[in-house]
């Protein structure tokens, strides 16, 4: 699904929190590809994904989803995940198995799809277990296998490795290439890991104070002579 935002604006309490105007006025986030949003904390990422993913409305400006403004059809194959995910007070197992329930699948279709995610995230062993009472990683995780679950078109994700151990971060970034090559699944991701980001991301777009100050292939980062970018790029060595 191509993505493209038009002088976004977001004003809270008369404060302007994100302001795309300028030669970065409009961003085009490409069908099938894994995105980056980069930038300090404060600058305006959640702000953004939330309007690109509908979830709060834009003050100005406009998001276009293959051309098309925003509708229950489209809002209904997007799905978005953040680090601190809201999990039903079910089973782990239940948890995953939702978004397919509510599409009004086939039990056994329901089994097979929620048993290989189990396994590709390696949580087969607490399926059972209240999703209540898991660690900040393993419901981290869930959230993450739900939203896979209905096989979106495309998957909005902040700081979704955020308190996960490295191992986990292999699963999970190997998850998300995995259903991008495959099924052509658009991603975008926030994140402040930006080897993470060089190691998956097709595209990345850095945010300061609510403008956005670069948008292009992730190796043309490295020579922009931004100071604030470079100021960015220098705390966070790899
Ligand atoms: N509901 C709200 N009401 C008022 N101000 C808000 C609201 N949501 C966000 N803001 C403000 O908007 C600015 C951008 O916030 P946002 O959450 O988009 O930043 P971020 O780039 O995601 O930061 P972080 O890296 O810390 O997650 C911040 O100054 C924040 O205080
Ligand atoms: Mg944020």
């Amino acid at each position: 699904m191509n993505i493209e935002t038009s002088h976004i604006k977001k004003i809270y309490q008369e404060k302007t929190v994100l302001s795309l105007d300028g030669q970065f006025s409009d961003l085009l986030f490409e069908s099938g590809k894994i995105h980056g949003i980069i930038g300090p904390n404060g600058s305006g990422k959640t702000t953004l994904m939330k309007i690109i993913a509908g979830l709060i409305a834009p003050s100005s400006g406009a998001v276009l989803y293959n051309g098309q403004p925003l509708c229950q059809d489209i809002f209904s194959e997007m799905t978005y995940s953040t680090h601190t995910p809201t999990l039903f007070s079910r089973s782990v197992y239940q948890n995953i198995a939702y978004p397919l329930k509510i599409r009004k699948q086939e039990k056994n279709a329901i089994d097979q799809t929620v048993s290989q995610l189990l396994e590709e995230f390696e949580i087969d062993d607490i399926k059972d277990q209240s999703a209540r009472h898991l660690s900040g990683g393993e419901s981290q995780k869930i959230a993450l296998a739900r939203a896979l679950s209905f096989s979106p078109k495309a998957l909005f994700l902040d700081e979704p490795t955020a308190n996960i151990d490295p191992k986990s971060i292999q699963i999970i970034e190997a998850a998300l290439q995995k259903r991008n090559r495959e099924q052509g699944l658009t991603i975008i991701i926030i994140t402040h890991n930006l080897s993470q980001a060089f190691r998956i991301c097709n595209h990345l777009t850095f945010l300061d104070q609510g403008s956005c100050l670069f948008s292009d292939r992730p190796e043309k980062i490295m020579t922009t002579s931004h100071s604030t970018i470079d100021e960015f790029i220098s705390f966070n060595r790899f």
